[in-house]
């Protein structure tokens, strides 16, 4: 598929998997007790087993020369090197730099060397984050700040809302960090309900400054602070971070107090930059930059493992298998994890909104799908909701369960119950269990025979459901950036794979357009004359409301 030197290799993964589906996971098991030694992996105290995905040594063999011929190899060191890989808009994508240690290599963008000004930017963070949490900053009215709001959508909400809840053991007192995205007003009326605006300051995160939702939900909570504290007092209780320090200078925020970053920073790949930085006065700057090391970790075994022992690469590898060959349309991402629980809606936006492509690099259309279908929910809670189906719902589901050997809050009792909830499950879905089996089992209880043959269907798992199961020691700053890291690096590997940009997001485009033609026909500025008879429909049906 795809290009010429990938084809071949693509036609004989088509028929592995055709030999595949002939086979089932537990007699994969039963004929080879080394299975889980010989298709798990570990880097540093992470284990990472695959050994429950529909594979064999000789699929594995035959996915790394896809690799190869894809030539991954070469698309790292592209996008290392700072060419614009994102070729669409022209630009690098460096977020690799962002984490990027001080006293390294440099790494260049257009020949100049991007790290003092990421470098410079990080001191800006840690030197706010000081001025907040020593309570030298003060509201207009000479009080300390108790609440930060984060106004920003997509990458500019996503990566720190979700980073600041798995990192909840590790919060600063006495600073409550929130976020708000939607253009609902019912998410910033909410949040503001609960604050007082001389001890409020609010972060205006947006890479464009021109973003609808994050512009809209700015002006109000403007609206809101002037209202109590007067105009003089935007310059104390706003801050910005953008790429468009001229829209930012037109809102009213003072550029000392505007966090900058490149355009070579995409959205969902901005966590690491100053889109961080109520993640960093969440937790504090010593722990955002744990978690900056944790991710450049994960960059140095990307860019140097061997695709067998690369975890990013395998990831994408087996996405690849499942999705392209055994046909999965989605996959589950179960983080058994309560401060995991919002990875699954972050990953959606870095998995789909880079992944979900229609064209190759080359313009031309795809012959096969890309991004399947991400969902999923903190483990396990899912169980009592969709794990029905992916048991016995008769689709193929292959699932991802991410566990932490120790738990971040050590309540006594919880965390071995949460651990056997989770091996149990990606054992069951492996395993399944026969009629014959559960006939046995019936029997052997005690169920008379009609009872027993009038329930075992019901009783009965067909099992063969791939998963694979990521094992961390525990969930920390360090450990987090590397998840992160580990998943930008996947989705790369899989765009390589698939010949796409995953650094664009045009898709996005339309429905924005057709918003802004809508609203002033909605308003009742304008005639719906061009519409469709649905959309001109419903904007009367709306309008009857007047
Ligand atoms: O949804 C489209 C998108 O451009 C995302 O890629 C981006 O993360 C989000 O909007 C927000 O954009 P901005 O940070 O420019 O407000």
């Amino acid at each position: 598929m795809v290009n010429t030197d990938t084809s071949a290799i693509w036609q004989r993964l088509s028929q592995a998997a055709e030999a595949t589906r002939q086979t089932q996971l537990r007699d994969m098991f039963a004929a080879d007790r080394q299975r889980f030694s010989r298709l798990s992996v570990r880097w540093n105290d992470w284990l990472v087993d695959y050994s429950k995905q529909r594979v064999s040594a000789d699929t594995m063999a035959l996915l790394e020369e896809l690799w190869q011929a894809a030539d991954v190899a070469g698309w790292i060191s592209r996008m290392r090197s700072g060419a614009p890989i994102n070729h669409s808009e022209g630009r690098a994508a460096l977020h690799i730099a962002l984490r990027h240690p001080a006293g390294k290599p440099p790494i260049l963008c257009q020949g100049r060397d991007v790290m003092p000004a990421v470098l410079g930017e990080l001191a800006k963070m840690r030197d706010f984050g000081a001025q907040v949490h020593g309570r030298h900053w003060r509201g207009a009215s000479g009080e300390p700040i108790t609440d930060i709001v984060n106004i920003g959508i997509g990458g500019s909400d996503l990566g720190p809302r979700m980073a600041t809840q798995a990192l909840a053991a590790f919060h600063h007192p006495g600073l409550k960090v929130h976020y708000v995205a939607n253009l609902d007003g019912a998410d910033l009326a909410t949040v503001l309900a609960h604050l007082q605006p001389r001890s409020t300051l609010f972060i205006i995160a947006s890479k464009t400054f021109t973003t609808q939702e994050t512009m809209q939900n700015a002006a109000s909570a403007r609206h809101w602070l002037v209202q109590a504290l007067g105009e003089a007092a935007v310059a104390r209780h706003f801050v910005a971070v953008s790429t468009n320090l001229a829209e930012v200078a037109r809102f009213g925020i003072d550029p000392a107090n505007t966090f900058g970053f490149w355009d070579w920073v995409g959205g969902r790949y901005s966590l690491w930059s100053a889109i961080g930085l109520p993640l960093a006065l969440a937790v504090g700057f010593d722990n955002f930059q744990k978690m900056l090391a944790g991710a450049h970790a994960m960059d140095e075994h990307f860019f140097s493992a061997p695709p067998a022992e690369n975890l990013p690469g395998l990831l994408a590898l087996l996405e690849i298998w499942n999705s392209n060959f055994l046909g999965a349309e989605t996959r589950a991402l179960l983080p058994y994890s309560q401060s995991l629980g919002l990875l699954p809606r972050y990953l959606q936006q870095l998995e789909m909104e880079s992944n979900g492509k229609q064209v190759d690099r080359h313009g031309a259309a795809l012959d096969c799908s890309t991004a399947p279908v991400l969902w999923g929910e903190a483990g396990t809670n899912g169980q009592h909701a969709f794990y029905q189906l992916i048991h016995q719902g008769g689709r193929l589901l292959p699932c991802e369960f991410i566990a932490f050997k120790q738990p971040d809050f050590a309540l006594p009792g919880h965390h071995e119950k949460l651990l056997a909830n989770c091996f149990a499950q990606g054992e069951a879905l492996m395993r399944g269990k026969t009629l014959d089996e559960t006939t046995a089992e019936l029997s052997a209880a005690g169920m008379p025979a009609d009872q027993v043959a009038l329930l075992a269907p019901y009783r009965s798992f067909p099992g063969n459901q791939p998963s694979t199961t990521l094992l961390l020691p525990r969930l920390d700053p360090f450990n987090l950036g590397a998840l992160l890291a580990l998943y930008e690096h996947k989705v790369f590997v899989e765009s390589v794979i698939w010949d796409i940009n995953p650094f664009d997001q045009w898709g996005v485009e339309y429905g924005k357009q057709l918003a802004g033609r809508l609203l002033p026909v909605i308003r009742g500025e304008a005639g719906g004359d061009l519409l469709d008879s649905s959309t001109a429909g419903l904007v009367a049906a709306c309008r009857e409301r007047d």
